[in-house]
C-alpha cells in the first residue's frame, strides 16, 4: 500500500504510544505544528486528488485544520472547518451533525453555515486522525445534506485496527490515508505492511 515516508519517520521518531492504542503527537500535529511536514502532507493529498475539480476542502476544529489548510494552499480552495460548539438557536441556517467520540465518551454537534457549503462543491473532506470514523462520517453526513459531491477522504493518521477506515469504504467513498497503523504492539508503531 502507499503511504508517506516522511511522515511515518516522523510517528517513529517522534510519536508516543499511551495506553488505550493513542498515538501522541503533540511534538508535531497536535499541538506543536511542524509547517513543513503539513505542508508536504499538502501537497500529497493535491497529488492524490488533482484529478477531481476540488472545489472545497472540509474539516473539523481543532486538529483537522492544520493539514486541510495546507492542502487548501496547494489546491487553491478555500477550507471550511465545521465547529464543535453547538450552533444558537439564532443561526439556524447550518447544516449539522452528531459525533460520537468512543474514545472521549461524548457526543459532539458538528456545524456548518448552509453558505460555505452547496450542491456545486466538489468535496474533499481531511482529519488528521481516523479511528473509529465518526468525525469523517459527521462531515459527509454535512455534505449530504448540502447536496456537495463527496470525492474523497483524506486523512494523516489511520488507526486501521480499528472500524473507520471500513465504514467510510463501506459508503463507497474513497479514502486516502497518509500512515495505516496496524498495531501499537509492545508500545512501538507498526505500520500497515512492514
Ligand atoms: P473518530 O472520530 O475516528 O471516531 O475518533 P474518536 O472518537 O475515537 O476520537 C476522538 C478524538 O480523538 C478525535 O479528535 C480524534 O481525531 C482523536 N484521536 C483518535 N485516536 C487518536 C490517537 O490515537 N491519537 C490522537 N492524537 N488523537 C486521536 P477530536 O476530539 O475531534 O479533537 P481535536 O483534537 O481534533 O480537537
Ligand atoms: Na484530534
Ligand atoms: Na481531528
Amino acid at each position: 500500500g502507499y503511504s508517506l515516508k516522511v511522515l511515518e519517520e516522523r510517528i517513529k521518531q517522534d510519536g508516543v504510544v499511551l495506553p488505550g492504542n493513542v498515538l501522541k503527537v503533540n511534538q508535531f500535529l497536535n499541538h506543536q505544528i511542524d509547517p513543513q511536514l503539513m505542508y508536504e502532507i499538502g501537497q500529497e493529498f493535491e497529488r492524490l486528488f488533482k484529478d477531481e475539480a476540488v472545489t472545497k476542502i472540509l474539516t473539523v476544529e481543532a486538529s483537522g485544520i492544520a493539514p486541510a489548510i495546507m492542502a487548501g494552499l496547494v489546491m487553491d480552495v478555500p477550507v471550511v472547518f465545521a465547529r464543535k460548539k453547538k450552533p444558537s438557536t439564532l443561526d439556524s441556517d447550518v447544516y449539522a451533525a452528531e459525533v460520537y467520540s468512543y474514545t472521549k465518551k461524548v457526543t459532539n454537534t458538528i456545524s456548518v453555515d448552509q453558505k460555505f457549503l452547496s450542491e456545486t462543491d466538489r468535496v474533499l473532506v481531511i482529519d488528521d486522525f481516523l479511528a473509529n470514523g465518526q468525525a469523517v462520517l459527521g462531515l459527509l453526513e454535512i455534505c449530504r445534506q448540502a447536496s456537495a459531491h463527496i470525492v474523497g477522504a483524506g486523512v494523516v493518521v489511520e488507526k486501521s485496527f480499528q472500524d473507520g477506515a471500513k465504514l467510510i469504504k463501506e459508503r463507497g467513498v474513497r479514502l486516502e490515508s497518509l500512515a495505516r497503523i496496524a498495531s501499537f504492539e509492545d508500545d512501538k508503531v507498526h505500520f500497515v505492511g512492514e
